[in-house]
This record gives structure tokens, C-alpha cells and sequence, in this order.
């Protein structure tokens, strides 16, 4: 079933178009990888699906509603998360506040959830009363996925979750990012570390200067030579 469709987007930001009729999909039970150089508008595109940007023209639609133009606090609502590329955990705030911030709209007891986040997330566990700011990127960067949850989405948004992060980490966190669409949540991933993530992908989608370049199985795009020449450094 399709969860999440974005058809011929174009967005950008006041002065600049970056996104010309761009169209993904995502089924309810895919990994969906995003790829492309820097500045392709991978980052533009899950910023216009979450709704922090308005989209000029074309239509996003979640479970057959139409959700174009809502407000961030609303496709939330509607069952998406998103974990952006920078500054994605409070430092100043303790790890179990963290998460909390991420049930904030959430009006009913949200104590259970929290614990299953917390054993999908066993190293945060014992820490929760630690500062975020004095974790390690990798812990940092579970946290931010944790708190994406809280709201038990049904599509989660993640923008360069392995940056920065040495191999072994990405290696953990590729693995937790498994274990979440396990257990139901359709996921876009958007990465620089390509090969990895189409390893991980039902469907890698390529943008390249803000357009659909081409899109197949994480497989396919993995064997096909030109991909792996231009976009996965050979
Ligand atoms: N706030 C902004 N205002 C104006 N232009 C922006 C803004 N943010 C990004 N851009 C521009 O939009 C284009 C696409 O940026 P975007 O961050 O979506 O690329 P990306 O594919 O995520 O790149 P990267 O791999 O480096 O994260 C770039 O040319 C960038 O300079
Ligand atoms: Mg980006």
C-alpha cells in the first residue's frame, strides 16, 4: 500500500527555486532511499514534506489525504516525523527530556511509549538523566531518532542520520533504522553514504539539481554502472 506520495513538487526557499517537479513514493512497509550530490535539494525535500517549507506547486498526499501546505505541528499530527540534518536533540536538556519534547502535542499518557523507545534505544536508557549535549554523535543522533517516535509516526523522515559518524556507529544506526521499519514505519532516508543506504533501501530515488534523475530498487541502482560512476564514487 502507498503511504506517502509527493507529485511534481516544486519548492525553495524566497529568492531561489531548488525543486522542479520532483515525485517520490513510499509504501507503508518501505525503506526509501534519497541520494544525490550536495545541494541536489535532498535536505529541500524533506523540509517541504514535514511542511517547514511551502511547496510553489505539486501536491503531498499521506493515506490518500491530501496534506500540501500544512503546518509542521499538523503532518505530525497527521503521522509523520522528521529528524533534521543539524542541530536535531535540545543539548541542554536531559535525554528522557528530550523524548518528552517529542510527545509534545500528545495529549494521552505517554509513558509507555517512552519505555519502548527506550528498549529499542537500550544505551539511553541508563542515561536518561544525562545532558544530550554531552553524548556521543551516535547517542546524539538515537536520541533525535527517539524523539521522532514519541509520536509513534507512520513515516519518518531522516535527513543524513550517519553524518559525521565513524563506520562502526553508522553501522548501528543503519541497523536501528531496520529494526524501526520492523516494526511497521515506512522510512525516506536521505545520505551522503549512498552505497550503504540503497543497501538498506527497497527503493533508492536519484536527485540531481533539484530533479528526479532516476529511481529503481536499492538493488538495481546499486548494480547499475553509471550510478555507481557518478553518484556512489565509482
Ligand atoms: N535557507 C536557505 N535559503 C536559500 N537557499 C538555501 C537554503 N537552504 C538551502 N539552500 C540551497 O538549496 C539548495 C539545495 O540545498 P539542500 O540543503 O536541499 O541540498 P542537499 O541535497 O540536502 O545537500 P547536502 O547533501 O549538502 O545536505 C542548495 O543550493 C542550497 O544552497
Ligand atoms: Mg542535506
Amino acid at each position: 500500500m502507498i503511504i506517502l506520495k509527493v507529485e511534481d513538487i516544486t519548492a525553495g526557499y524566497t529568492e531561489v527555486e531548488i525543486l522542479h517537479d520532483v515525485h517520490i513514493q513510499v509504501k507503508s512497509d518501505e525503506i526509501v532511499s534519497v541520494i544525490g550530490p550536495n545541494g541536489a535539494g535532498k535536505s529541500t525535500l524533506l523540509k517541504t514534506i514535514f511542511g517547514v517549507l511551502k511547496p510553489k506547486k505539486g501536491h503531498i498526499i499521506l493515506k490518500d489525504e491530501e496534506i500540501t501546505g500544512l503546518n509542521p505541528d499538523r503532518v505530525a499530527r497527521r503521522g509523520i516525523s522528521y529528524v533534521p540534518q543539524v542541530n536535531n536533540v535540545f543539548p541542554s536538556l536531559a535525554i528522557q527530556e528530550n523524548l518528552e519534547m517529542g510527545a509534545y502535542i500528545r495529549k494521552d499518557d505517554y509513558s509507555q511509549r517512552l519505555e519502548e523507545v527506550f528498549d529499542l534505544f537500550p544505551i539511553l536508557k541508563g542515561r536518561r538523566k544525562q545532558k544530550a549535549g554531552q553524548l556521543s554523535g551516535g547517542q546524539r543522533q538515537m536520541v533525535a531518532m527517539g524523539r521522532a517516535l514519541m509520536l509513534d509516526p507512520q513515516v519518518l523522515l531522516l535527513d543524513e542520520p550517519s553524518a559525521g559518524l565513524a563506520p562502526l556507529i553508522v553501522a548501528d544506526i543503519f541497523e536501528k533504522i531496520k529494526e524501526i521499519n520492523a516494526d511497521g514505519v515506512a522510512i525516506v532516508i536521505v545520505e551522503q553514504n549512498a552505497r550503504e543506504a540503497l543497501k538498506m533501501a527497497h527503493h533508492g530515488y536519484v536527485l540531481a539539481t533539484g530533479r528526479n534523475v532516476l529511481d529503481d530498487s536499492g538493488e538495481a541502482l546499486l548494480a547499475n554502472d553509471e550510478v555507481g560512476r557518478l553518484y556512489l564514487g565509482g
